[in-house]
């Protein structure tokens, strides 16, 4: 068996996520020029042939094709060496583009390429991206530079933490993203040490006006203290107050870590003093800021920003709001939607038991066809994922789909259809019969519906699936000349649904930042209900829970009088588990 790499695939195997390295360091180092070709063999096992076509670039301007074969125990050696004997190789490609840092819907990592897998089977690969809390990848933000330098040797966790946190604020960018970016670019990393970095980031951005509140309370000068020196005190502090961990050891690693950004040894004394003082006296600190005032214990114990947290107490009531704050500082679950057409959900499950041992997963009562997963690593990759059988979308988001109950040979819009989830969703919906027009402003996003297209099997059957790129808001011929059946229109949003798993958007997001967003969501649902049949139906969803990009905008419709609002709901942290939510279905009266 063989798989061969073009130059340009094995620019894609080098620049793939850190938990190839090991391999990929390997043929990162074959002597290579463009336009070379080489011949990998791998004995006796499943192989996948990736062909990258066009000249250099950068991997997302380049064509690539796909095949899956499985090849008998050819017993041949190696056409380079033993090198890639028994070892994994799988090229992927993170798809790091978008426009807007609030949509937080679908995937936004398409797996482009399996290279080969042989004798030490993936799980040594999977393991070795242990990030117990990421979520699928979020939307679009400043975005992490895409290079093909890996650095030889590994930053420790901290280290590495504090740098993910910087460029975060610095960019204003999506945690996530600069997670996988940095992780990947320190291939010799332990496992267990990308597991730490990644809950200490995720947990820093969760905790950080507390943990300032404790830095502050103890230094002498507290605007003195920032940049990586806040950075690398946050990260302490969180591990002491929020992760029990001995104070000896957190203060002795951050203590490490501030001497190598300053080395004259000044810092040090500095956070040798605060952090003492948050071993003696952070308890009752965390105390203090519990038993405050409704809005300053969510400011100060759980991180709220303050003019979130006013809103929040004006529409919930102190209990409420705090049950939200409190369900949004722990780590969510990945939730995961079963693709329950082509498979059975349990065999899907006993699938990912396999694939995951240690990882915890829990099925969902009254929902067969989801499951809730924690411990699994990053679930864009893998076998289930690559079939289409798992997608990652949050249970919350998995309900505007199916409210909007699309039927086997309807013609469904798909508005603001983003990198397709809930296109695939819909097709599934559908018994991949009847026709679907996915549409979305941005053609970044819509060129993962390829991946979608294959991972979903949309070309088997009679689906009819077109992937248009317009500006919903403007005529589009091709739209408003065919009325749908049923139109999901999934809008833009500020994403603050999506605390937990974007924790960094509520450090990003500002007050305005919610009114800034309704002209457009309105815009979105006029014109989409004119492009609606009569007797159809529309469903308008938004990954936010706050009332004026939900129910605000729906409000609009009441000035049709041939729309009827069949129902709407909100979902919450604090009372359904799940992200923050909102769906309106509406229904055009004959
Ligand atoms: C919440 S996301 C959609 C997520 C997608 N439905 C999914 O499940 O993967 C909102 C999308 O609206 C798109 N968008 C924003 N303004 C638009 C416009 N004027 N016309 C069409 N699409 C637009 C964005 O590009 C983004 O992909």
């Amino acid at each position: 068996m063989h798989a061969e790499l073009g130059v340009g695939a094995l620019e894609e195997v080098v620049d793939g996520p850190h938990r190839d390295h090991q391999l990929l360091g390997d043929l990162a180092a074959l002597p290579t020029a463009r336009g070379e070709r080489h011949h990998l063999e791998f004995p006796g096992r499943e192989v996948v042939r990736t062909f990258v076509d066009g000249e250099g670039g950068r991997a997302g301007s380049r064509a690539a094709g796909r095949e899956l074969r499985r090849h008998p125990p050819a017993g041949a050696g190696s056409a380079l060496g033993p090198v890639h004997q028994g070892r994994v190789c799988v090229g992927l490609r993170r798809q790091e583009r978008g426009a807007d840092p609030g949509e937080a819907g679908g995937g936004v990592v398409q797996r482009v390429a399996v290279v080969g897998a042989a004798r030490n089977g993936m799980r040594g690969a999977r393991k070795a991206r242990a990030d117990p809390t990421s979520a699928r990848p979020g939307r679009p933000g400043a975005m992490p530079p895409r290079r093909h330098a890996k650095s030889s040797s590994s930053p420790a966790a901290r280290e590495l933490a504090v740098r993910v946190l910087r460029d975060v604020a610095r960019a204003q960018g999506f945690s996530n993203r600069w997670l996988s970016h940095h992780l990947e670019r320190a291939p010799a990393m332990d496992p267990r040490d990308r597991a730490l970095c990644t809950t200490l980031v995720y947990g820093v951005l969760r905790h950080r006006e507390r943990l300032d509140r404790h830095i502050d309370r103890h230094a002498h000068r507290p605007q003195g203290v920032r940049g990586e020196l806040r950075d690398a005190l946050r990260v302490a502090v969180f591990e002491m107050r929020e992760l029990q961990r001995p104070s000896a050891i957190a203060v002795s690693e951050a203590l490490k870590l501030v001497q190598t950004l300053d080395p004259s040894g000044r810092l040090r004394g500095v956070a040798q003093a605060i952090l003492s003082g948050v071993d003696r006296h952070g308890e009752t600190l965390d105390h203090t800021l519990a038993s405050a005032s409704p809005l300053d214990a969510l400011e100060g114990r759980w991180s709220i920003p303050r003019w979130l947290a006013g809103r929040w107490l004006k529409q919930l009531g102190a209990e409420r709001a705090l049950r939200r704050a409190e369900a949004l500082s722990l780590p969510p679950p990945i939730d995961l939607r079963l693709d329950t057409a082509h498979a059975d959900p349990s065999a899907i499950v006993q699938r990912l038991r396999e694939e995951h041992p240690v990882a915890e997963i829990e099925t969902v009562p009254d929902a067969p066809w989801s499951v809730r997963i924690r411990g699994a690593g990053d679930l864009f990759y893998g076998a289930l994922h690559d079939e289409g059988l798992i997608s990652v979308q949050g249970l919350a988001a998995q309900q505007a789909a199916r409210l909007l109950a699309p039927q086997p040979g309807e013609r469904v819009l798909d508005a603001c259809a983003g990198m397709g989830v809930k296109t695939l969703q819909l097709a599934e919906l559908m018994q991949r019969r009847g026709t679907i027009v996915a549409v979305d402003a941005d053609p970044k996003q819509l060129a993962a519906h390829e991946d979608v297209r294959r991972r979903g099997r949309l070309d088997e059957g009679t689906l009819d699936v077109r992937v248009l790129q317009a500006d919903l808001t403007a005529d589009v011929p091709a739209l408003d000349d065919a009325r749908f059946d049923r139109v999901l229109l999934d809008v833009p949003c500020t994403g603050l649904g999506n605390l937990a798993r974007h924790p960094e958007i509520r450090w990003h997001r500002r007050f305005e930042d919610i009114a800034a967003r309704v002209p457009l969501q309105r815009a979105l649902l006029e014109r989409s209900w004119r492009r609606l049949r009569s007797g159809g139906t529309l469903v308008y969803a938004v990954c936010s829970a706050e009332p004026e990009e939900g129910s605000g905008v729906v409000d609009i419709m009441r000035a049709h009088p041939e729309s009827e609002l069949l129902s709407e709901r909100t979902w919450s942290p604090e009372n359904d588990g799940t992200e923050g939510f909102y769906a309106a279905v509406l229904r055009r009266r004959d």
